[in-house]
């Protein structure tokens, strides 16, 4: 080609690399609405990307994006999300993802090594996201010039490891592990603080634990910008088809050009972009016909700084501003300047994740504010030209909106004769509380100037603002954001009211300056106090104390989870990594947007039928019969037959070329709904009891009474009777959403890969479904993105909906469910209304309990008549007396609820720590006494729980109950945390101590063991690995079964030991993965066959051995099969009636502190004790622990699913449903295993309720909270100490509780008493 030819191609083009690589697009190659990740998964090898919410909201997909400036010879590295940043605007750019981070060819990085061995993967859906966070934080760390780290360390400091993955979510872990991982990395970490790990032993020195970890070379980074890229860096490629153009002006006057032309042309929609982050919010489907890319423009990107102040373009990107606002070297400025500016980058580095504010632009977020009415950060804290920020937002550390955010500047002049400071001007911004756009509070303002601050003025002044910042009608949790605004302005201004005792009291204890002389500093150390800033770093030392064992090597030692590798390098493949094979079509789902509705039809919004479309899949096409899921619960339809019977009800399934095309032709999709002469829908459990709609449990799962209520009652001293409970859903999250893939082969059959807990149920389901024999479908499940509960049932319908329309076209057929539609689907955890009736004696001890109570099952069974056992076996964990019981299971117009993770029983759990708390407060005795007297003696426990119960050596919560309290130093804590009560007013402290007994059943499972003729191992088992661990068990199992058998010792089979997918023809009766012992279940199959294959190897081991002397492994298994030993061979285990049920036993210790003034809870520390028996695995099992207590804690304080009057889910993504992140698990998270001698116990559901006790640590301190509350109400309120704390307890509620008025109130009295 010539040079001329060569230079016009590269116009039309762009050219990128991608992890070296080089990649050159034509205008026919790219839309420009594709994304990166779009890009790299359906064109390019690459897939360590992963979806996880398409909106910025979870880091699953973020990649390295290097950016080459030829002018400084110097490349800048940043994360940014795959998902939003679209690949046109990645001309000349260098993108690094996991697998170029390190892989299985080239070699790992030692930051993926780290994570393998500090066991900080388990599904693995999160982790080449997590990777890339840390690799990005370590290379921008190295171009920093600070000193030289200890050898083997890098520059990062822990702080910043720990933010480096802030914004990333995951679903597994319990992010503990991951932040050790990283902080390996940090110059300044203390290797004491490093959590358990596979690298060294307890007790070894520095030096000894720095050699084992895998090296780090500083100056052997695998990132190099690509040489070919630098030679080929031009400003920026437009693009031009017929249909769309892309354009990068380099010029203000060649972006009016462009506008003027699009002007023109009438009828071409276009898009600015800077960043594209805006999208994730707006969740655009749309393609815009022209896309106008702002970065380019010189003038937009500058960044003046003068004596007047900063000036920045509007395409600099958030992260640059901060940057920017930051640098302390510039002597223009004032100090006071410096500390506006600081101020300012403070806040804004709460604004979403660093790879959102990496590429999003201040210009973009303030057109969003303006345009759109976006509840934005920066429109707030520029307005008055700042002087102190506030935020408050469920998160921290940002990755969450605000729910009302503000700034406030003040000029303030003290004289010594007069009380307190003189306003001389003030300004006060308010903003994302649901106003249209951020305001000041100019009344108030005018009303403060010029006067001395005093407490009737702050009184006065709250007052009006309370007039002022009205969140509009409609809007959730409206009187919490007034009262924050009331808050913030208290906080700012109380310092400086000359009453330190009073009314800073609470904000700045400990400080007795008689005259709040310096404004600055007082403000901060307020703030500081209150925000908690002046913890250091996000997490403590955390302890994992562990008792493994060594008597049947290598069972029992914390192996390193099985691909953990190659899950942390991307190159772990998942359903929807699977190439998609020729000719394959894409799905979704449409769904009813009413509770109860006859469907008349299915059109589209666009005349012509939308893009991609090839058809639409519904009732009418299923060959056999209508069923989405049958199993021995019941059934349900896949697709609406004449009604749909919630909103959320699948009533079709929409086939296109492409995911996004399916996607958006299901949103284009309408469904003529018909609601004449049809009773009204069920939508609670109250309309269920009225119209008798409920699901027949049958009498062999419901669960058994407990002794005599009525002669309990009878021996009580006091009673409550008839006190109400009521809980609502929890949403799985696991970050692989739903997904199959479906292939028609050859002869009728079928085969389906699906990230699915119970293949088996999926190929039932779908043989029934095309009425083909099972032995037709073939189901195949490797590993799952997480699935706690959530791909069970409900992960069928999605394998049989992709299963009938790849039957019908006779194409292979995919999907991977968006997480909108996912999340509205779902169903979730069961809601449940409770009215309870106990009697107890003055001692505290409860003679008597009765509960009635109302499970919301939603339209379809799926596995809800199981769930008034679980309810009972959870609450069965307190003695008492007589437990009498009445569950109704209502069949309601809602989403089916399945088993999330403790099904039943993380209800049962907080029901019964509220009864107990309920009890305490009503005879004003300390809870924990209660909670005392009422656990189980050994007797008490088997009238609970008969044979269960086990042998009186087995049951050990007595004694893990009382070296909790010692390990945790519980009783000297409370005592302390009484003082910091006293001394605190707008912070308060609480501490509680729960237990757990756990019945599980362990159920019948299968495996198969092969040793193929070199030596190596396959097996296959019923269970499922979804990141519990299960595969690393199987594997340590098989290697001791076999390692019998082997000449010289069983450790070294572990390597030849592969756990492949589960397939449903190879092994039947998989059954389903859940309930906590498939691990278990799994492991004891796998020996049973690997004993035949023992049995087998015997007589020509002894034979051989006699012959020759000595004996490989090799050679053994080479030899039978020459002489044809069967060298394969499957088995059933199926659990003896001594050992099919069994108590499992646990407790926990949590203490937190709430804000006052804005409701926010800090999680402490939380110790817990569990005993895992003997442990196959302690660190697949501390693995467990930490992540369901986590998952736990995100039930209890966090999650809320809401829905609107139809039952429809409006929580249906990152933005508006937050699961725990590092910035919110407890600081310091103490976790001791025990091993009681006794068999494996399951680690996966019983330390989930166990986060109760941060939900009964935070009702302790609101408790407080109430107490100094009615200490300042003029009339006493007798319902101070009595009350129930809400789940989730989210921000709004604990204020809420705290008390909405509680600043007003405080002012009263105080004006009051002085
Ligand atoms: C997960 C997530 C969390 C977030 N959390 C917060 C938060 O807590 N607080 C907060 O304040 N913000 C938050 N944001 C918003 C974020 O700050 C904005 O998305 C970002 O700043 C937008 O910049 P952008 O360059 O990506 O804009 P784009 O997405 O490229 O553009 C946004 C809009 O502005 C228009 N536009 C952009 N630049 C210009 C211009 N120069 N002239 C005219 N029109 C223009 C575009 O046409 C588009 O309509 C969050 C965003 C995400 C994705
Ligand atoms: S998928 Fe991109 S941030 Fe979640
Ligand atoms: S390991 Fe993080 S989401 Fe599963």
């Amino acid at each position: 080609m010539g040079e001329v030819a060569a230079a016009e191609e590269r116009k039309q083009s762009l050219v990128l690399a991608i992890n070296g690589e080089r990649f050159q697009l034509s205008e026919s190659d790219v839309h420009p609405s594709i994304t990166l990740l779009e890009f790299l998964r359906s064109r390019t090898p690459f897939k360590s990307v992963k979806l996880g919410c398409g909106e910025g909201g979870c880091g699953a997909c973020i990649v390295l994006l290097s950016k080459y400036d030829p002018v400084l010879d110097q490349v800048k590295d940043s994360t940014v999300s795959s998902c939003l940043t679209l690949v046109c605007s990645l001309n000349g750019c260098s993108i690094t993802t996991a697998e170029g981070v390190g892989n299985s060819k080239d070699g790992f990085h030692p930051i993926q090594e780290r994570f393998v061995g500090f066991h900080a993967s388990q599904c693995g859906f999160c982790t080449p996201g997590m990777c890339v966070s840390v690799f990005s934080a370590l290379v921008n760390a190295e171009k920093s010039n600070r000193p030289e780290p200890r050898p083997g360390f890098s520059k990062l400091t822990v702080t910043e490891a720990e933010k480096a993955i802030a914004g990333n979510l995951c679903r597994c872990t319990g992010y503990r592990p991951i932040a050790d991982a990283c902080k390996s990395f940090a110059a300044d970490v203390d290797m004491e603080d490093l959590g358990y790990n596979s690298f060294w032993k307890k007790g070894e020195r520095d030096e000894e634990k720095m050699s084992r970890l895998p090296a780090y070379n500083r100056h052997s980074s695998n990132l190099q910008f690509p040489e070919f890229l630098k030679k080929e860096i031009k400003a920026g490629a437009d693009l031009a088809s017929k249909g769309y153009h892309w354009y990068s002006p380099s010029s203000i006057e060649k972006l009016q050009s462009i506008l003027q032309k699009n002007e023109a042309d009438d009828g071409t929609s276009m898009k600015i972009v800077v960043g594209n982050t805006g999208a994730g919010y707006y969740k655009e489907l749309e393609h815009y016909d022209t896309y106008i890319d702002l970065k380019h423009i010189p003038e937009l990107s500058i960044v003046v700084k003068d004596q007047t102040g900063i000036e920045m373009g509007a395409a600099v990107t958030i992260s640059k501003a901060i940057e920017v606002l930051k640098q302390e070297n510039v002597n223009d400025f004032s100090l006071e300047s410096k500390t506006v500016f600081k101020k300012i980058a403070d806040h804004m580095e709460k604004i979403a994740s660093g790879f959102v504010r990496n590429s999003g632009s201040v210009g973009g977020n303030l057109m969003m504010a303006q345009r759109k009415q976006f509840p934005s950060d920066i429109a707030t804290i520029l307005l008055p030209l700042l002087f102190e920020t506030y935020r408050a937002a469920p998160r921290p550390l940002g990755n969450a909106l605000p729910y009302l955010n503000a700034a406030f500047l003040a000029e303030v002049s003290f004289n010594r004769n007069s009380t307190g400071a003189r306003l001389n001007t003030c300004r006060l911004s308010f903003g994302a509380y649901a106003s249209k756009h951020p305001i000041r509070a100019r009344n108030v303002e005018e009303f403060l100037i010029g006067k001395v601050l005093s407490v009737g003025l702050l009184y006065e002044a709250i007052k009006l603002l309370e007039t002022t910042v009205i969140p509009k009608d409609g809007i959730s949790h409206s009187a919490y954001k007034s009262s924050l605004a009331v808050g913030f302005l208290f906080e700012f201004l109380s310092p400086l009211v000359n009453t330190p005792d009073q009314i800073s009291g609470g904000l700045c204890s400990g400080d007795n300056s008689s005259m709040l002389r310096d404004y600055n500093s007082k403000i901060k150390d307020n703030n500081d106090k209150l925000n908690g800033t002046k913890f250091p770093t996000l997490l403590s030392s955390s302890k994992q104390n562990i008792q493994s064992s060594n008597d049947y090597p290598p069972v029992g030692q914390p192996v390193t989870k099985v691909g953990a590798s190659i899950q942390a390098s991307g190159e772990a493949v998942f359903v929807d990594d699977i190439p998609a094979p020729g000719n394959c079509l894409y799905g979704a789902f449409v769904y009813s947007t009413e509770p109860l509705a006859r469907v008349k039809s299915i059109t589209f919004k666009s005349r012509s039928p939308p893009v991609g479309f090839n058809a639409l899949i519904s009732v009418k096409d299923i060959p056999g019969k209508n069923l989405g899921c049958t199993s021995v619960f019941g059934e349900e339809p896949l697709y609406a037959d004449e009604f749909a019977q919630f909103a959320g009800d699948r009533i079709a399934f929409v086939v296109a070329d492409t995911q996004k095309h399916a996607d958006l032709a299901a949103n284009l999709a309408v469904v003529d709904y018909d609601k004449e002469n049809l009773n009204p829908p069920i939508l609670s459990v109250e309309e269920a009891v009225e119209r008798g709609s409920f699901l027949q449990v049958p009498p062999f799962v419901f669960p058994e009474q407990v002794g005599d209520f009525s002669k309990g009652m009878a021996e009580a001293d006091r009673q409550i009777l008839s006190a109400e409970i009521k809980l609502g859903s929890q949403y799985y999250f696991y970050m692989e959403t739903q997904t199959a893939l479906a292939m028609p082969d050859e002869d009728n059959s079928m085969v389906v890969y699906s990230s699915n807990q119970c293949p088996q149920i999926a190929q039932e389901t779908i043989a029934q479904c095309l009425g083909l024999p099972v032995s037709n479908i073939r189901v195949i499940t490797r590993r799952l993105g997480g699935g706690f509960g959530g791909k069970s049932i409900r992960a069928v319908s999605v394998a049989t909906a992709c299963a009938v329309a790849a039957y019908k076209l006779q194409r292979p057929v995919r999907m991977y469910v968006n997480r909108k539609t996912d999340m509205i689907m779902a169903g979730g955890r069961h809601p449940m209304k409770i009215t309870y009736s106990v009697g107890f004696k003055e001692s505290g001890k409860i003679t008597a309990l009765k509960l009635d109570i109302l499970i919301d099952s939603g339209a379809f069974p799926d596995v809800s008549i199981v769930i008034p056992g679980a309810i009972v076996g959870s609450l069965k964990k307190y003695d008492w007396g007589a437990l009498n019981f009445d569950i109704k299971v209502c069949k309601t117009n809602r989403p089916s609820r399945s088993a999330m993770r403790g099904p039943g029983e993380v209800q049962a759990a907080f029901i019964a720590e509220a009864i107990i708390e309920h009890v305490a407060s009503t005879l004003s005795v300390e809870v924990d006494t209660v909670r005392s007297i009422n656990l189980h003696t050994y007797n008490s426990l088997g009238f609970f729980f008969k044979s269960a119960a086990g042998e009186p050596l087995e049951y050990t919560l007595p004694a893990i109950w009382d070296q909790l309290a010692t390990s945790s130093s519980f009783h000297q804590r409370a005592e302390m945390i009484q003082e910091f009560n006293r001394s605190n007013k707008w912070r308060k402290r609480g501490i509680s101590r729960v237990p757990v007994i756990q019945e599980v059943t362990v159920r019948p499972t299968p495996a198969k063991v092969s040793i193929l003729s070199d030596g190596s191992i396959v097996v296959e088992v019923g269970g499922v690995d979804m990141g519990q661990g299960l595969w690393t068990k199987v594997k340590q199992v098989a290697a001791y079964g076999l390692g019998l058998i082997k000449p010289g010792g069983t450790e070294e089979l572990l390597e030849k030991v592969r756990v492949i997918q589960s397939d449903t023809l190879s092994l039947i009766q998989g059954g389903f993965t859940g309930g906590s012992t498939t691990s278990e279940s799994s492991c004891e199959a796998v020996r049973l066959c690997c004993n035949v294959l023992v049995e087998r190897l015997t007589a020509l081991k002894e034979k051989l051995m006699e012959e020759i002397g000595t004996l490989e492994w090799e050679a053994l298994i080479l030899q039978a099969y020459q002489i044809s030993v069967n060298l394969s061979t499957n088995s059933l285990f199926i659990p003896d009636s001594t050992s099919v049920q069994y108590l499992n036993y646990g407790a926990a210790v949590s203490e937190v502190e709430v804000n006052l003034l804005t409701g926010e809870t800090t999680i402490l520390r939380s110790d817990i004790i569990y005993d895992c028996g003997q442990s196959l695995n302690p660190a697949v099992d501390l693995g467990q622990i930490e992540g369901a207590y986590v998952q736990g804690i995100g039930f209890f304080m966090f999650e809320e699913y809401p829905t609107n009057s139809n039952g429809l889910v409006t929580a249906n993504g990152t933005w508006s449903y937050k699961i725990p992140t590092l910035d919110t698990i407890p600081r310091q998270f103490n976790v001791e295993i025990l091993n009681s001698g006794h068999h494996q116990k399951p680690s996966g559901e019983p330390p989930l309720t166990l986060a109760v006790s941060v939900h009964c640590a935070t009702r302790a301190a609101i408790l407080e909270a109430r107490r100094q509350l009615g200490s300042w109400n003029s009339e006493d309120d007798p319902n101070s100490t009595a009350f129930q704390l809400e789940v989730p307890a989210v921000m709004p509620v604990v204020k809420e509780r705290c008390g909405l008025d509680s600043v007003e109130k405080f002012l009263q009295w105080t004006m009051g008493t002085k």
